[in-house]
């Protein structure tokens, strides 16, 4: 049985699946054709079935993506929701951070998140300078827990050396087919070093998603009597110290999603899946970590 909420050592906790909201409203910038109430729809109807942990970003159509949860949230007890949202790579200056976390609680109509993560790396902004906006923030309780986001096993050491307070999170491409997680070491890493591993994109396209699904993932979805989303991500959570963040508009997927948080298969079959899912990328084919 998948544990419902994750808990690290020192003391940090979060729900082990999150609602995703990339592609709500738009991609980079707000699609002006989508008034976002069918992404707001699908975040209350996640809510009133029990999903606690939403995810966004200021990025995410173009901030739009957190109007859309602002209003998601509001009818629902704050202290019940586990937010997350991101600072993009271009606002990683110390005034911008503090700038950026502005805008996101205005946006989510909410007085503070409860992990604030830096989205992107970004070479042209000493990563001290950033670290001691998270830290102020985080000191001034706007944000109660401070995390990273692709971020490298060695910029993430450099990340915790800054920070007055544990960095609690990475959040990374990972995913049966992305392995890039394991490869670089990132995993054992953040299960050695008290740190939770959200996964982004667990339900990847032309893996888990489509036409294209393997025979071993059909097969143990037969066998279970689960849908192949089901087992992708029952893998993911059945591992210490993962968490993950699915994105879904549609009701069905919604549910079936949140019951691989409560659910899992035997070791045995973890294992196999680990080993013998085909395809497997040993680096993101989205963002590699840096
Ligand atoms: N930190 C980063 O750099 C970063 C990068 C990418 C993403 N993220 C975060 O991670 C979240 C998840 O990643 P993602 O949205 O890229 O990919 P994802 O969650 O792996 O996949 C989303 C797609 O899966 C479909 N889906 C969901 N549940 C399903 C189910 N049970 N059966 C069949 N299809 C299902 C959805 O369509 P339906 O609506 O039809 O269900 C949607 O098209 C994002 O939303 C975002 O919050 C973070």
């Amino acid at each position: 049985m998948n544990d419902p909420v994750k808990r690290l050592k020192h003391g940090f906790a979060m729900p082990a699946i999150g609602l995703g909201t990339w592609q709500m409203g738009g991609r980079e910038t707000r699609n002006p054709a989508d008034n976002g109430d069918r992404s707001v729809q699908a975040l209350m109807e996640g809510l009133r079935m029990g999903y606690t942990h939403i995810d966004t970003a200021e990025m995410y159509a173009g901030g739009f993506a957190e109007e859309i949860v602002g209003r998601a949230i509001a009818d629902f007890r704050r202290d019940r929701i586990f937010l997350t949202t991101k600072v993009w790579k271009t606002h990683l200056k110390y005034d911008e951070v503090l700038r950026a976390a502005e805008g996101s609680l205005k946006r989510l109509g909410t007085d503070y998140v409860d992990l604030y993560l830096i989205h992107q790396v970004n070479d042209e902004v000493p990563l001290e300078e950033t670290m001691r906006a998270m830290n102020r923030l985080q000191s001034e309780g706007v944000v109660r827990n401070i995390g990273v986001s692709n971020f490298s096993v060695e910029r993430l050491k450099r990340a915790q050396a800054y920070s007055e307070t544990p960095i609690a999170a990475n959040q990374v491409h990972y995913n049966l087919k992305v392995r890039e997680a394991e490869c670089s070491g990132m995993l054992e890493y953040c299960q050695e070093n008290d740190l939770m591993l959200i996964a982004w994109r667990p339900l990847q396209k032309g893996g888990m998603l489509g036409d294209e699904m393997p025979k071993i993932l059909l097969d143990l979805a037969a066998d279970y009597g689960k849908t192949p989303s089901e087992i992708a991500l029952s893998w993911l959570l059945m591992q210490k110290n993962v968490v993950t963040i699915p994105m879904s508009q549609n009701p069905r997927h919604l549910k079936r999603n949140l019951e691989a948080a409560s659910w899992s298969m035997s070791q045995e079959d973890f294992l196999r899946l680990k080993k013998e899912y085909p395809f497997q990328l040993s680096v993101s084919d989205a963002l590699p970590l840096a």
